[in-house]
Order: structure tokens, then sequence, then C-alpha cells
């Protein structure tokens, strides 16, 4: 048995926030975001439009571009920091609007490394279940919802969208699939987090008065421990299944910040024009990231059979990994 990437797709919405348009609204400047991260916009989704509407449209570009019905699909995970609702999942409300109606469907929350542990559990299920056939791995946020639109030490790095990886299992040995290195630590869940709204301090007019069901983040501190996590992984990853870097086509990292990028690019000898980057375009998306970049990559056909393609993503909570496909 084989796993094979069937289709992707992507969302995101029109409305285009610059830099230019941030420095009207704090204290910040183009040449700053542009420097320090390499953002040059990002998208905004409207205030009526939920993270399940931008998932919904990335899942059904991905069913089109394999010619499969939502009615094929066995099961459906939408990973996301910014669910619809704290319940029901955001997964059981977008196979209401796509009609999965045979799939279950869950949500997955490893913040920005979502889309990687979907990844993983969409693989080992359908390898372990004879019944399933197509799994719908969705990364979807609309962070402009959880953002402090007065805190310029976050407002400007975040960005809304979402992507979709339809996985099919197939006869052939085949496994494009070719190993993978996920990670967590919880001594750090404190360094980017939303304090409020959940069990632990329950929403309350106090807690909106003090912003706390936004997002906080020691950019620098997460900066340091992105870097050595990514570059683990991605060793590892790459030691296990005896592929060098110099064979990597495509390094696609989770779109944060282009020095972050770059400075793990230099620390695995992978050269700069390796690197599949969009930041500048989206900002950061967190679990729909690598799923742009991929659905990018396919659709401008910057992506062909037997490529080598490593992903990596680090994100709240921590959590970390890295995933070697070969393009099939
Ligand atoms: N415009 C202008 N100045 C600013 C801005 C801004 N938007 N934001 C901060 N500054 C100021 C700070 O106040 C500080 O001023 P001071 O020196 O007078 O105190 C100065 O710029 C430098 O601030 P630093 O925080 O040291 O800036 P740094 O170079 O570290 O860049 C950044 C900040 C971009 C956030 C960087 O640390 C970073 O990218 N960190 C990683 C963040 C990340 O990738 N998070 C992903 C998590 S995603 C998830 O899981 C949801």
């Amino acid at each position: 048995m084989g796993i094979r990437i069937a289709g992707t797709g992507s969302y995101v919405p029109e409305k285009v926030l610059t830099n230019l348009d941030l420095e009207k609204m704090v204290e910040t400047t183009d040449e700053w975001i542009s420097t320090r991260t390499g953002i040059k916009e990002r998208r905004i989704a409207e205030a009526n439009i939920p993270t399940s509407d931008l998932a919904a449209k990335a899942a059904e570009a991905a069913l089109a571009m394999a010619g499969i019905s939502a009615d094929q699909l066995s099961a459906m995970s939408v990973a996301s920091i910014t669910q619809d609702k704290v319940f029901p999942s955001t997964a059981c409300i977008v196979q209401r609007k796509i009609k999965a109606t045979k799939a279950f469907c869950f949500d997955l929350q490893a913040a920005c490394s979502g889309l990687l542990y979907s990844l993983e559990v969409a693989k080992s299920m359908l390898l372990t279940h004879p019944e399933y056939k197509y799994y719908m791995v969705i990364g979807s946020e609309k962070l402009s919802s959880i953002v402090d639109w007065q805190d310029r030490s976050t407002c400007v790095l975040f960005g809304d969208g979402a992507a979709a990886i339809l996985l099919e299992k197939t006869d052939s040995d085949e496994n494009c699939f070719l190993g993978s290195k996920l990670g967590s630590d919880g001594n750090y869940t404190d360094i980017l987090q939303i304090q409020a709204g959940g069990s632990d301090t329950p929403a309350s007019h106090e807690t909106i008065d003090n912003k706390l069901h936004y997002m906080k983040m020691d950019g620098q501190a997460v900066f340091k421990l992105a870097v050595n996590a990514m570059v683990g992984a991605c060793k590892e990853t790459m030691e296990k299944c005896g592929v060098h870097p110099s064979q990597i086509k495509w390094l696609v990292p989770h779109q944060a910040n282009y020095r972050i990028l770059k400075t793990v690019a230099a620390k695995l000898d992978i050269s700069e024009e390796n690197v599949y980057i969009n930041v500048h375009k989206y900002g950061n998306t967190s679990a729909a990231s690598i799923g742009l970049c991929l659905d990018e990559m396919v659709r401008g056909n910057q992506v062909q059979k037997g490529d080598y393609v490593l992903l990596t993503a680090f994100g709240g909570g921590l959590t970390w990994g890295a995933t070697l496909i070969k393009w099939c």
C-alpha cells in the first residue's frame, strides 16, 4: 500500500492589509516590518466569515484537483488555533458545508505545527484501516480574530488563510511520505498563548478588560527555540531517510518570519534558492502556511515527481516537526 497526495487546495480572503495600512493603525513602519520579518502584506477575512468558510473553500479546491467528491472522504481533520467555536469541532462544521457525509471529522490543535501533526495522523490512519481511502487534511486560520490590533509587536505578523491536502491510499508500494520527526515541549506553554477563554481562566469582563483573549508572544524566545527545533527535526528526518541536504529540491518551512527561514536553511546547508517563501504575501497563517506553499507549488508546476520536499514547522506549545516527501 502506498500514500500519495491526490490534490491540494487553498483559499485566502480578498482583502489585503499592507504594511502601509498598518502604519496608520499602530506605531510601526513598512521598513521595520519588512526588515524584521519579510512580510509586506497579509489577507484579512471579513468579520462574518469564520475559519470553517476558509477551510471549506480550500477543501473544495483540493477535491476538484483530485476529481473526487466530498462523500468519498473517509476522514477529515482541521488544524487551527482559531476554531469557529470551542465546540463543536470546526471539522464537523466544514463537513456540513462541503457535504462530506461519510467522513469522521475532528480538530487537531498543535498551533503552527498543526498541518505536520495532521499529516502524521492521516498517514497512520490510512495505513492501519483497510477501508479508508481518502483523508482530507486541512489547516485553516482566521488569526485576525485573535490579534490585538493595538499591539504592534504581534498584529503586524499574522494573516488569514486556509489550505487542504488530500491524501489517497493506493495499491502501489510507493509511499510519498518517507519519514518524519515530531516534537513538543510543554515547558514553554507561556511564551506563546491566549491566556483566557478556556477552563483555566474562563472568559469574564475582567479578562476582556485585560485583553487576555488575544494572542501574546515572547517573540525573541520563540525565534531562538524555533530555529533549533526545526533544524534538529529536519536533520533527524533526513538522516533517518538517508537523504542528503543537497538532494532537497524544496525546503518548505512554516512561514513565520523570513529571517527564521533563512537561518534554518543556512544551518541545514540548504541553498536559499531551494527554500519556498511566500511570507511576504500572507504573513504568518499558522496551521495554513505550509499548505498554502504546497498548493502554490503544485499549481505553479514547481514540484515534479521524484522531487524531495522537506516540510518543517514550529508553533505554540511548543510544538515542532519535519516531514520528508518524495513527490509522487
Ligand atoms: N514596529 C516598530 N517597532 C516595533 C514593532 C513594530 N511592529 N514591534 C516591536 N517593535 C520594537 C520593540 O518595541 C523594540 O523596541 P525597543 O528596542 O525600544 O524596546 C524593538 O522593536 C525590537 O523588538 P524585538 O522584539 O527585539 O524585535 P525582534 O528583532 O526580536 O523582532 C519579531 C520581533 C519579529 C516578533 C521576532 O522576534 C520574531 O519573528 N519572533 C518569532 C515570532 C514567531 O515566529 N512566532 C510564530 C509563532 S506562530 C504560532 O504558533 C501562532
